[in-house]
């Protein structure tokens, strides 16, 4: 028997465990393993059924991702997996799949090859394939419609989302569910099932329907605008209703592949790898401490602060929470209970615990609670002289050990350091607005900054339910440095003759969330407009910065927040282009003596986003990110980057960085030189 698959009798079941941790995936000798071992039961004259279960925390949670890569393109679809899950289902004797943990993708479909599935009630299934840019590859579209119907199944497998154990029983998915001990309880259930004729999932029909799938077909095609693989799902199932079932195996894998060698599921599969990758630190200390977080204290209770106040709560930390005045303090309070009351709304909490959350917040006009707070988070004004002000303060009210931690998007860590007695333990912890909504948090590491602080910032994102990603001082970090260019491409189409729904409507067409201007809107024209002020004396003469930018923001027109910005808000806050943001460029553009011209979409999709490649690759060099994937996991958590078009850095690596060099060059612009030699080189970032 193979070391990943054990093999034992008890009570007259042969009991299949699979023991292939982290999460039993069906790496190279999972499936032949269990196929020995059904082969075994099937010839063992004492086993009158077959339990099959995960050992570890997890039933099979899929196919092994690291194997897709060394699959060759053009190769013909593989069937061993459907002829090892036909092997299954062909066993004489019942064959009962017992889950906990998750039955995800590949481990579903081994599931649905049993006779019957039970689960323990906190168990999860589905077929997430799609998340990964391709469709469930070994009869998941053709089984599961057989067991929860068409509909149902297209639901499923064009989402990707699991469901719980509840509503798969529900939905016919499982058998039982199973209260107490899981593997006793399934070889419960097998004895019982071994009195019973054995019926297979394939030879069902009963649920299959010919059902109209294109309300799914048009919500999902918004939803999941500009990606292949979930509409191939709905195909895929879809045809399970009017092939037989070896035909629709064969029309799913075609599909299969053509998904599996599509570079959006490379660029997924890179995005699902990369948000693991961006948690290890290279360099770190092995046995850097990790400071128990039990307390937190937030200075500033405005839009940011009440943002970050609401993930400490939701995490379960308490929050001292303090600003300068009664309105401003009471503002914030009020925030975060709206921040709750919609987590409620939306069934996300119950009622209760948004009271339970609340109850953990303290608001103060002084400094309470701030001197026990294992954490002190600074979100006040974006301003240096401000914040280093705040920070001399905080040290000395702060107790040994503590964090203090800043959320500039941009200033100098180091100089805020240097206004405490304890540099080592400062830090950047720059969230995104909503802070309570975006995953991202981009934690900046001061030059002092301890090994510990890093590692203690690490652990606490992942309590906070975030992504967080490493990044070296510089103006802007990793996010805003790179963003800062990109937005200046945005504006300066804008000056040179482009509508700024032109602009935004091209990138987002594209894939990106939002387009640059209508993000400028939401986060505050007048923020970046500060921001130059701050550093007003780095500008160099000749240098062209965005000017129409600065102008809006002279004039009062700070975005949504004033109703109007590069574009006009009513009360439903839906952006509406406004002619008097065409006078007011058109003004600027002369100023600078530019003569405006016609715009095309490429010229708007090769300035935008190779000016956020080619700075990528110069803070790569500079070691400001650790990695190419550490700059696209900020960018898809953070600024709204498709993840199928895998962040910037990937993106241009699966155009070919020889070809995104030429076209930097086309427009005039030099190539970072780290693009240059990978170009010439390995073609990739992480070579
Ligand atoms: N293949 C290879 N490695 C996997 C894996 C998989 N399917 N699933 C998880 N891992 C690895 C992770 O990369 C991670 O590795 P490191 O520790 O080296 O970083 C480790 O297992 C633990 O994973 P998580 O940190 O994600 O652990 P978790 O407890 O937070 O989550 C999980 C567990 C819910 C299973 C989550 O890992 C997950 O969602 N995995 C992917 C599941 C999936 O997409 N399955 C479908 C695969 S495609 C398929 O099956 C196609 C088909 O039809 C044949």
């Amino acid at each position: 028997m193979s070391e990943l698959v054990r093999y034992e009798l008890d009570r007259g079941v042969a009991v299949v465990t699979i023991d292939n941790p982290p999460v039993n995936a069906l790496s190279p000798g999972v499936p032949e393993g269990i196929q020995t071992a059904i082969e075994r039961a099937a010839a063992d004259a004492e086993a009158r059924a077959v339990v099959v279960i995960g050992g570890g925390r997890t039933f099979i949670a899929g196919a092994d991702i690291r194997e897709f890569g060394k699959i060759v393109s053009g190769e013909k679809p593989r069937l061993a997996l459907y002829r090892f899950l036909e092997g299954i289902e062909d066993c004489p004797k019942p064959v009962v799949m017992a889950i906990h943990g998750t039955a995800l993708g590949g481990g579903l479909e081994v599931a649905m090859a049993g006779h019957y599935r039970v689960a323990v009630a906190t168990a999860q299934v589905g077929q997430p394939e799609v998340k990964l840019g391709i469709i469930p590859g070994a009869a998941g579209t053709q089984r599961l419609p057989r067991l929860c119907g068409v509909t149902k199944a297209a639901e499923l497998c064009s989402s990707g989302d699991p469901i719980s154990a509840l509503e798969a029983h529900q939905a016919g998915i499982i058998d039982a569910l199973i209260a107490g001990d899981l593997r006793s309880g399934a070889i419960d259930f097998a004895l019982d099932a071994a009195t019973r004729p054995i019926s297979k999932v394939r030879d069902r029909h009963d649920k299959l329907a010919q059902e109209s799938l294109l309300a799914l077909r048009t919500r999902v095609s918004k939803k999941f605008r500009g990606q292949t693989a979930p509409l191939a799902a709905i195909d895929a199932v879809e045809a399970a209703a009017s092939l037989t079932f070896a035909e629709g195996c064969a029309f799913e894998a075609s599909l299969f592949n053509d998904c599996l060698f599509s570079s959006q599921s490379k660029a997924l599969i890179h995005i699902f790898f990369g948000e693991r990758t961006v948690a290890k630190i290279p360099g770190l200390a092995k046995d850097a401490p990790i400071t128990p977080i039990a307390q937190a204290a937030i200075v500033g209770a405005g839009t940011m602060g009440s943002g970050i106040a609401t993930c400490y709560l939701n995490a379960g930390i308490p929050v001292a929470l303090q600003e300068a005045g009664q309105e401003a303090l009471d503002a914030g309070v009020a925030r975060i209970r709206r921040n709750l009351a919609s987590a409620v709304e939306k069934g996300r909490i119950t009622a209760a615990d948004a009271e339970k959350r609340l109850a953990l917040l303290s608001p103060t006009l002084t400094y309470e609670g701030f001197a026990t707070a294992d954490i002190i988070i600074e979100a006040v004004f974006e301003n240096l002289e401000l914040k280093m002000q705040t920070f001399a303060h905080l040290d000395t009210i702060a107790k040994p050990g503590a964090i203090l931690a800043t959320n500039t998007s941009t200033l100098n860590i180091d100089a805020i350091a240097a206004s405490t007695r304890r540099p080592s333990q400062v830090i950047g912890h720059h969230f995104f607005s909503p802070a309570h909504v975006m995953r991202l948090l981009e934690i900046v590491r001061g030059r002092e900054t301890s090994d510990s602080v890093i590692a203690t910032s690490m652990d606490l994102a992942k309590r906070l339910k975030k992504v967080g990603v490493l990044a070296g001082n510089c103006r802007g970090f990793i996010g805003n440095r790179m963003f800062h260019e990109y937005m200046s491409q945005a504006v300066f189409l804008v000056e040179e003759g482009a509508e700024p729904s032109f602009v935004d409507d091209e990138l987002s067409k594209w894939g990106m969330a939002m387009g640059p201007l209508a993000v400028g809107d939401l986060a505050g024209i007048d923020v970046g407009w500060r921001i130059r002020q701050e550093f007003k004396h780095l500008e160099q003469p000749g240098v062209r910065y965005a000017k129409a930018g600065d102008r809006l923001a002279e004039l009062g027109r700070y975005g949504q927040k004033t109703g109007k910005g590069w574009y006009l808000y009513g009360p439903d806050r839906k952006p509406v282009p406004d002619p008097e943001v065409t006078a007011i460029v058109e003004t600027v553009a002369r100023e600078q003596g530019i003569t405006r011209r016609a715009i095309s979409s490429d010229e708007v999709l090769e300035r935008t986003l190779l000016s956020l490649v080619n700075e990528g690759a110069k803070i790569l060099a500079e070691g400001i990110a650790l990695r190419a994937v550490d700059i696209d996991i900020i960018y898809v958590n953070g600024y709204g980057f498709p993840a199928w078009r895998g962040g910037p850095m990937k993106w241009a690596e699966l155009e070919g960085l020889a070809a995104i060099c030429d076209r930097i060059r086309a427009l005039g612009w030099q190539p970072a030189p780290l693009l240059l030699s990978l170009a010439e080189g390995s073609g990739k970032f992480d070579a």
